[in-house]
């Protein structure tokens, strides 16, 4: 794989050929100051990013005892400086600002309602579990949380051409917003292209079997083929590629983004050999019949996966019957 195929799947890359068959999404480059912030360890939330006025700290595993919770995540020890002991923790850090950034997100909630936040390739989808609205983000503060808090954003920043074999390229960083919607999971599909033509379609949450995926077959194949067909074939810049698509509803299918025909792309119901013969295949053969994409999804719930960011959780053994409020008070830690 090369560099390029990977800044070909940047968000803004693929955005700029597809927003009219895509989600509404906002995207703003970030500061040198912001990756900075990004990639520091701990969690301090910016000043600005509450509706309130106050500083929120949150330094990792230091929740302290304090019962108050913001957005259904335990409210800090007060960073602004009333040590009612008057002893310092030691452990704060003082609440950056970036003022650009905030104006960005109230601007572009205000105008998508709940957005998902993402960075060029990656979202937050591991630390959803760390704000009790998940991947909804309603406030700045909700995108900051997720941001600070996911291994997958730092991978963006730092290793996105991990599998690649050229020289690693300048990239512009970018925040990306986009509006959120009410997926059913049932209805996500990862379909691979080899040679522009489409060539495989898998079911994307492979943790579950739903029975309907079955009954609706034909229709799910239909209506990706008529989307890749009329909007996408021979328009994007590669010649392989994986599309995520979305079909809300009976003849109609959106995109969800664009990933590299490759190994950093999880192949999910297929396997990347297979793949690539395939792609072999075509290339080497002259045969000018259509090619029917194959299909794959869950026949019976034997072949289940795990949850994708399963380890990112908690296990529930650990809540030992408590609530999870509960157990988050027991972390508490002398000061
Ligand atoms: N706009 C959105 N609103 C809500 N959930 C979304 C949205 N876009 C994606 N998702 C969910 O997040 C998952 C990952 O999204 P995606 O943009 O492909 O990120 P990544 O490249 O990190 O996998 C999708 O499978 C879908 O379930
Ligand atoms: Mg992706």
């Amino acid at each position: 794989m090369l560099s390029k195929h990977v800044l070909n799947c940047g968000f803004s890359q693929w955005y700029s050929l597809f927003a009219d068959i895509s989600i509404d999404s906002k995207s703003m480059k970030l500061s040198d100051d912001f990756i900075q912030y990004l990639l520091s360890d701990g969690i301090v939330l910016p000043k600005s990013g509450s509706d309130g006025n106050d500083d929120e700290i949150i330094e990792d595993h230091d929740w302290g005892d304090d019962n108050d919770h913001q957005n259904g995540f335990p409210r800090l020890p007060d960073g602004g400086g009333d040590d009612s002991d008057g002893q310092s923790s030691g452990a704060e850090a003082a609440a950056p600002e970036f003022p650009e950034m905030d104006a960005f997100m109230r601007s572009a909630l205000d105008s998508l309602g709940a957005v998902f936040p993402k960075l060029n390739w990656s979202s937050c989808e591991d630390s959803s579990w760390m704000s009790a609205t998940g991947t909804r983000c309603l406030t700045p503060d909700d995108v900051y949380l997720l941001l600070k808090s996911s291994d997958r954003i730092v991978h963006d920043l730092t290793q996105p051409f991990k599998d690649c074999t050229d020289e690693t390229p300048p990239v512009e960083h970018e925040l990306v917003l986009k509006k959120w919607v009410d997926m059913n999971p049932s209805m996500e599909f990862r379909c691979f292209v080899a040679n522009n033509q489409l060539i495989g379609i898998t079911q994307r949450d492979v943790r579950s079997y739903y029975e309907h995926i079955g009954h609706q077959k034909e229709d799910i194949i239909g209506d990706i083929h008529r989307l890749f067909v009329t909007r996408i074939q021979n328009q994007f810049p590669d010649r392989d590629f994986v599309m995520d698509v979305y079909r809300p509803t009976r003849g109609r299918v959106v995109l969800v983004d664009m990933n590299p025909f490759g190994a950093t792309t999880d192949s999910l119901l297929f396997d990347w050999e297979e793949l690539y013969t395939r792609r072999l295949d075509i290339i080497t053969t002259d045969d000018e019949t259509p090619i029917v994409p194959e299909f794959r999804f869950l026949t019976s719930g034997a072949g289940v996966q795990p949850q994708r960011y399963s380890m990112n959780s908690l296990p529930i053994e650990a809540l030992n019957g408590y609530s999870l409020d509960q157990f988050m008070d027991g972390f508490h830690i002398d000061r």
